[in-house]
């Protein structure tokens, strides 16, 4: 038998990893794409320091400034000194705080749905939701710009899975009448609010076409949640509640804590619950974090002034800076190259503002981009600062 004891430190298998590692490190950083983290402490839901600055940021999500929220801090800290850190296991096992349930409820009720379970966290839920529900024999059909973790979800199914275009309800139909006898069952998969494009998807005309096909449509609202549809999403964009079997979020944007959830029937919830693998094999989320998200949900609920806020400032900005009107509180400024997005993040960071440069693959090639997102809480002198540097020195109008 082999002494691993006096084997070189530096074997053969870890310099090739490193290798491997720093091959791929210089092949993004040519491309223009490598990421680092910048450090950055946020003082009030609203402006960062970064780098030794104080920027104002228009790249968070806490559309409503919930995170820094009195009511929500003090529920956060009351369960906190009560309740400890952490929630200790899987909800199955001993982890399962009575604050979940509430939770869960108070989410149920805002989308209108019979119940409701909650993730670790967006991405986590739509990794467990979807192969709970579809299988290697059936088909999944997907916006091709929905967001990361609705893909991998879909690639978790081991079935097929076949993107539409962008928005594109003729395609998706086409694509159905082609392949929806030969699966025994098919999902629609959809971002409500496209996260990086701020576009909303035509939730009712998919829901008409999934019923018509008995395909299940499932929408994740991560930006949707708190600000649209009177705060309860998008699905309630048009002023009634679109037919939305399973719909999905996230408590990290406009709710202000963290974790994900689905809303959807009695039976689905209890399945999902005994199916999904990212709940069933994960720890419950931490309880101070549940209680913040139920203060989050009352001021969605009381107060609608606030709610409208960011959308009414995302619009404001548009106007200022001569784009469409926005249609959500995200709004891309698309530049193409990405060493010219880089330099106009650059520009506006020297201006005092944080507007994150978004390049591929997080967005297609060709299409990087500055997206710009509004809260309650900006201040109406600096969107227009900010509305007549870009229109000026970053889109040359
Ligand atoms: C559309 C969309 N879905 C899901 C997520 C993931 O949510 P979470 O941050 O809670 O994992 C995000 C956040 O980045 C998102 O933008």
């Amino acid at each position: 038998m082999n002494d691993l004891s006096s084997a070189p430190r530096s074997s053969p298998l870890l310099s090739s990893l490193d290798q491997f590692a720093s091959e791929k490190l210089s092949e993004l950083e040519r491309a223009h794409l490598r990421r680092t983290l910048a450090e950055t402490e946020r003082e009030d839901g609203l402006w960062i320091t970064r780098n030794g600055r104080r920027l104002l940021s228009f790249s968070c999500n806490d559309y409503l400034n919930l995170t820094h929220h009195p009511a929500v801090k003090k529920a956060a800290m009351a369960a906190l000194q009560r309740y400890g850190a952490g929630s200790g296991a899987s909800r199955l096992v001993t982890g399962n705080h009575p604050l979940f349930a509430d939770l869960e409820a108070r989410l149920a009720r805002l989308k209108g749905t019979e119940a409701a379970c909650i993730f670790g966290s967006g991405y986590l839920a739509n990794a467990g939701i979807i192969p709970s529900l579809i299988g290697s024999a059936d088909l999944v059909l997907i916006d091709e710009l929905a967001h990361a973790c609705l893909w991998a979800g879909a690639r978790l199914t081991r079935g097929k899975v076949v993107a539409f275009r962008h928005n594109d309800v003729a395609h998706a139909q086409a694509l159905l009448a082609e392949h929806r006898d030969h699966h025994p069952r098919a999902l629609i998969a959809t971002d409500g609010v496209f996260s990086m494009d701020g576009d909303l998807a035509p939730l009712p005309e998919l829901a008409e076409m999934a019923r018509h096909f008995d395909a299940w449509l499932i929408s994740d609202d991560a930006h949707g949640l708190g600000v649209l549809g009177g705060g309860r999403g998008s699905s309630f964009a048009t002023g009634t509640k679109a037919d939305i079997p399973l719909q999905m979020g996230t408590l990290s944007k406009a709710i202000g804590a963290y974790g994900g959830y689905l809303c959807a029937s009695r039976p689905v919830i209890e399945l999902i619950r005994n199916r999904a693998r990212t709940f069933v094999y994960s720890t419950g989320l931490p309880p101070a974090i549940a209680a913040a998200a139920i203060a989050a949900i009352d001021v969605i609920e009381n107060e609608p002034e606030t709610i409208a806020r960011p959308m009414q400032n995302a619009i404001a900005f548009t106007r200022l800076a001569g784009l469409p009107d926005a249609t959500s509180t995200i709004v891309p400024i698309v530049i193409g190259d990405e060493q010219q997005t880089l330099a106009a993040s650059r520009l506006l960071e020297e201006e005092g503002f944080a507007v994150i440069a978004i390049r591929p693959p997080t967005v297609p090639a060709g299409t990087s981009r500055l997206r710009l997102t509004f809260s309650a809480a900006h201040p109406a002198n600096e969107i227009e600062r900010l509305a007549d540097i870009i229109r000026t020195r970053v889109l040359g109008r």
